[in-house]
């Protein structure tokens, strides 16, 4: 074979897909695009589709489609045997086809259902161990040109090292998939939640996790009721140095001032009337581990010093003691109140919330991460499947797109309390509409309940803003001369009220 450039070309290809099988993708579709990218670059097709071959019903299904009917092409599927591609499956064997119209074996039905015009395929089997797996089948040479029988020779090849790179992946991910559902298991026996996401925002602030994880900080999390800040928490110390050690959780709304004390730092024998013996109190108890202390905004304000002492020296004493105590304890606090506020009245203390606000972290409400909604309903039907012994295959179109477009203003906790009762009350395969029993949209005011004047300000100017900007296609300038101010001053307005697109 004579050196050429464009043989260069197409062995830097072979050479890219061979490292492509060493590394560790887990987006499948990211890889198999990837793979048919280079080999339509390397054969010069102008459409190309890679179809995976289901052993369990003997079908190849198109995973990806390029070029201008790709994502049309995508929702076909072929039996064994069927077109071309089915013919190169149940043959294993590569094909060079430069009329499709006098060959019999072309499906013609894909094409006149996309309008799109195949005039010539080269098709080659990927294999592993001998068995074929899939095929890469490229569509119509770029110039017009014949296929060649070196076209074929290369598509084979590459094919052939695009199947390691698939399986490579696969059991990679799966090997990683069945260590997180361990984990999770291992995790909820601990009492922790299982944790799940489907958007970017929340990938995004999982990373965010991550490197929060890696101090000793404390941590103020931010966010509506049922957003998911306590599950957060439990990220942060999973995925923190101390995750062998306690995750203590306290509530500080649910207990009056001198038993939220004695709760959070212990008492000696005779303290008070009921002290009847010495007891350690919550921090003691988190001592080597975490410390949640939820609702902190509604911590009592005698009670905020003694914490501020806490984060300052880890030291404090037992209600009644003399001798202080000295503890370890990273510590996580959340609060759904504007704590700024609570400062202005005088109920929070500044310097405590300068101290503990080192690292805010704030928790979009769920109606801002509506990709999370499919995913974490899946989630919670299975939950309730499992817990009910029901066998509710899922959800209809319909009830998707009311759960996709309502309010949620409990946010997560308020979806899994409308999937629980939608589980229990279902009659049918699938869950519907009417099972749901949302509030109509109407009710989406009730984001302005129990709020300050200040807060309901503040979601209503979220609210206005992120529309104005969405109906300017989120230019800024556009949209601060529509609501007559600055741009500047829009700017500042989105970053402080967290608007993002
Ligand atoms: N990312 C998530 N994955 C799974 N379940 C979640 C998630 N976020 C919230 N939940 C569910 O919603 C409930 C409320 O979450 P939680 O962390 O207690 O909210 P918050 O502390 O903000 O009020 C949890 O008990 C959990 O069942
Ligand atoms: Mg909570």
């Amino acid at each position: 074979m004579q050196a050429s450039s464009i043989d260069v070309e197409r062995l830097e290809t072979l050479i890219e897909i061979n490292t492509l099988i060493n590394s560790n993708y887990t987006d499948d579709k990211a890889l198999l695009t990837h793979i048919l990218e280079s080999a339509s670059r390397l054969t010069h097709g102008e459409s190309s589709s890679l179809l995976l071959l289901n052993h369990e019903t003997n079908r190849l299904y198109f995973e990806i489609s390029l070029g201008p009917k790709g994502p049309d092409v995508q929702k076909f599927s072929l039996k064994m045997g069927e077109g071309i591609a089915g013919w190169v499956a149940k043959h294993n064997t590569g094909l060079i086809v430069n009329d499709v119209d006098k060959d019999g074996r072309h499906q013609k039905s894909i094409d006149s259902k996309t309008g799109y015009a195949t005039s010539s395929i080269l098709a080659a089997p990927m294999r592993i161990k001998d068995r074929c797996v899939g095929v890469i089948e490229i569509i119509n040479r770029q110039d017009r040109r014949n296929f060649t029988n070196d076209d074929l020779m290369w598509l084979e090849r590459f094919a052939v090292q695009a199947a390691l790179a698939i399986q490579n992946a696969k059991s990679y991910s799966k090997l990683r998939n069945e260590l997180f559902i361990l984990q999770d298991r291992l995790n909820e026996d601990k009492g922790y939640h299982p944790f799940v996401s489907g958007s970017k925002i929340i990938d995004e602030k999982l990373k965010l996790v991550d490197k929060i994880a890696a101090t000793d900080s404390s941590v103020l999390i931010l966010g509506e009721s049922g957003a998911g800040k306590e599950l957060f928490a439990e990220q942060i110390h999973l995925r923190s140095k101390r995750s062998d050690g306690p995750f203590i959780r306290v509530n500080c709304a649910a207990l009056p001032e001198h038993l939220l004390e004695s709760e959070l730092f212990g008492h000696v024998k005779g303290a008070f009337t009921d002290a009847t013996a010495d007891r350690r109190g919550r921090f003691e108890l988190a001592n080597g581990g975490t410390i949640f202390l939820d609702e902190i905004g509604d911590m009592p304000y005698k009670l905020q010093s003694k914490l501020l002492r806490v984060l300052q020296h880890m030291v404090f004493e037992r209600v009644g003691a003399s001798e202080p105590t000295t503890v370890n304890v990273r510590v996580l606090a959340a609060t759904n109140k504007d704590i700024e506020s609570a400062i202005e009245e005088g109920r929070f203390r500044k310097d405590l919330y300068y101290r503990l606000n080192v690292l805010p972290f704030y928790i979009p409400p769920l109606r801002e991460r509506v990709e999370d909604i499919p995913v974490l309903a899946d989630f919670f039907l299975e939950k309730f499947n499992r817990e009910l012994k029901r066998s509710i295959h899922g959800f209809s179109n319909e009830a998707l797109e009311s759960l996709m477009s309502y309010s949620w203003p409990g946010n997560v906790r308020e979806l899994e309390n409308v999937i629980e009762r939608s589980a229990v009350i279902c009659d049918d395969e699938f869950i519907r509409p009417q099972h749901l029993l949302l509030v109509s949209s109407l009710n989406e005011n009730n984001e302005y309940d129990n709020k300050k004047l200040k807060e309901a300000l503040n979601t209503f100017k979220k609210h206005f803003i992120r529309k104005a900007l969405e109906s300017n296609s989120w230019n800024q300038t556009e949209t601060s001369a529509k609501l007559g101010i600055q741009r500047t001053y829009l700017s500042r307005l989105i970053k402080e009220l967290d608007i993002k697109t």
